[in-house]
């Protein structure tokens, strides 16, 4: 058959190109996304003119390469990182400069794969911090740029402020008679200044909603690190209301710290519901002295706690569980938003568990074959949030269904270590041996 004009110059879907491609928004630097595309110009105005999308936030390639059919590298890289990808959106992938390395070079492995056209290093990659509409003004904040300088030179990964409506959000969650009477203790330089911007969040909300909640007492400290977040002093204090009546007390040699005698006297003895967001750096203390002192808290850790072998025990032995929400967004010093994968932590009794529905408890043999496989060892993993309710023995899952509540449908963990996966000889990720109770 003879093609008219227009037809022949028309590209065929076979003779245009495929791409591959990683891109990235500048306000959300932990994921990237993954896709596959005839056009990288236009998929890319696509993303920088989404519905929606603040115009802070730019998308940019990290990564671009031709490729023979793909399709199927896109599935294939689909497979290989499940447990990477967002389960609400499958496009979507933790982004690290370690993830980042390992997906490059998987594409590149590929046998479809033609050729690189476009790479950022991950390494030397500028950090873009934009600072959003919303950020207060430094006289708001009631700070000098100075301030602002010398704060940033000193903070390092401990030092994020939680933000009150993620704070909100998850408490509002809880049945309000576990507050009525009793002492609450936010003991991870939960500052109380003379403003909102001196005072931690967590502070803020036990004063604001005192009444409402019917607390006995709020005591909170203020820790005297090397980094001072809230403009407060280079002692550590103790901030205490009972009903009307408030104290802050500078105790001789206080540090402030979560394992200073003063502080572990009152987690022991006088606290009932510890709540706050600890030092990430030091989290597995901090999990050891609260768990130990077998007190009822609320508090943010990373979601990786849950593949992690300092914490798998608690999950383990239930001493712990996942609260109702994930916590993504910070604030630095600069009070710039910054991202981090938390979770709310708790051993108070949770309730319709949204994230239930994530999991896909079905027969092994309706597991679409994609998300099953074996390991070296012959251990079943299982990925994409299904879960096999006919299968007696142990399989290995990553930390999401462990966040979304697998414990609490009948399987238990069986290994109190994490489990280190091989496939053909490859080191895969971290994940936690379970079984059908
Ligand atoms: C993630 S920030 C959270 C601050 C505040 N609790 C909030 O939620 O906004 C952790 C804080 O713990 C402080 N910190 C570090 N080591 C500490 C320790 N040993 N005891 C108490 N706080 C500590 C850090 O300086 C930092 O201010």
């Amino acid at each position: 058959m003879v093609k008219n004009a227009a037809e022949a110059a028309k590209p065929t879907e076979s003779k245009a190109k495929q791409y591959i491609y990683i891109v990235q928004a500048s306000l959300e630097q932990s994921r990237c996304k993954i896709g596959k595309t005839n056009d990288l110009e236009r998929r890319l105005k696509e993303y920088n003119s989404m519905t929606g999308k603040s115009k802070n936030n730019v998308y940019t390639y990290l990564f671009t390469c031709e490729v023979k059919d793909m399709a199927r590298v896109e599935n294939a890289v689909k497979e290989e990182f499940s447990i990477f990808r967002e389960e609400s959106n499958t496009e979507i992938y933790l982004y690290n400069s370690k993830t980042f390395t390992k997906y490059v070079k998987f594409i590149k492995s590929h046998e479809l794969f033609i050729k690189e056209m476009h790479y950022i290093n991950p390494i030397t990659k500028p950090a873009v911090k934009i600072v959003p509409k919303t950020t207060p003004s430094l006289k708001e904040r009631g700070l000098t740029r100075k301030d602002v300088m010398q704060r940033a030179k000193r903070a390092d990964d401990d030092e994020f402020y939680t933000r009150y409506e993620d704070i909100e959000k998850e408490l509002s969650m809880y049945d309000k008679r576990i507050w009525k009477n009793k002492v609450v203790f936010c003991n991870c330089d939960d500052a109380v200044g003379k403003n909102e911007n001196e005072t931690s969040a967590f502070a803020w909300y036990f004063l604001e909603n005192f009444k409402t909640l019917g607390l006995k007492t709020l005591i909170c400290t203020h820790y005297s690190g090397p980094v001072d977040l809230f403009n407060q002093g280079v002692k550590g204090y103790i901030f205490r209301k009972t009903g009307f009546k408030v104290v802050r007390d500078e105790p001789d040699g206080y540090t402030g710290s979560f394992d200073d005698p003063i502080s572990l006297k009152i987690l022991n003895e006088e606290a009932d519901i510890v709540c706050t967001n600890p030092p990430f750096s030091k989290m597995i203390d901090y999990w050891k002295i609260l768990i130990e002192s077998g007190k009822k808290f609320i508090i943010i850790s990373a979601e990786s706690n849950a593949v992690n072998t300092a914490y798998i025990p608690y999950f383990m032995n239930n001493k712990v569980w996942t609260g109702y929400n994930s916590v993504y967004w910070y604030e630095n010093p600069k009070r710039q938003l910054v991202r981090a994968a938390g979770r709310w932590y708790t051993n108070i009794k949770i309730k319709d568990r949204e994230t239930y529905k994530r999991l896909k408890i079905i027969p092994l043999k309706e597991i679409p074959d994609k998300y099953k496989r074996y390991d070296d060892s012959k251990i079943l993993l299982v990925d994409g949030g299904y879960i096999p309710s006919d299968y007696k023995k142990p399989f290995a899952v990553s930390s999401n269904p462990i966040l979304n509540g697998l414990l609490e449908k009948g399987y238990k963990i069986v290994k109190e270590k994490k489990y280190v996966p091989y496939i053909a000889g490859d080191e895969k990720f971290a994940r936690v041996l379970v079984q059908k109770s």
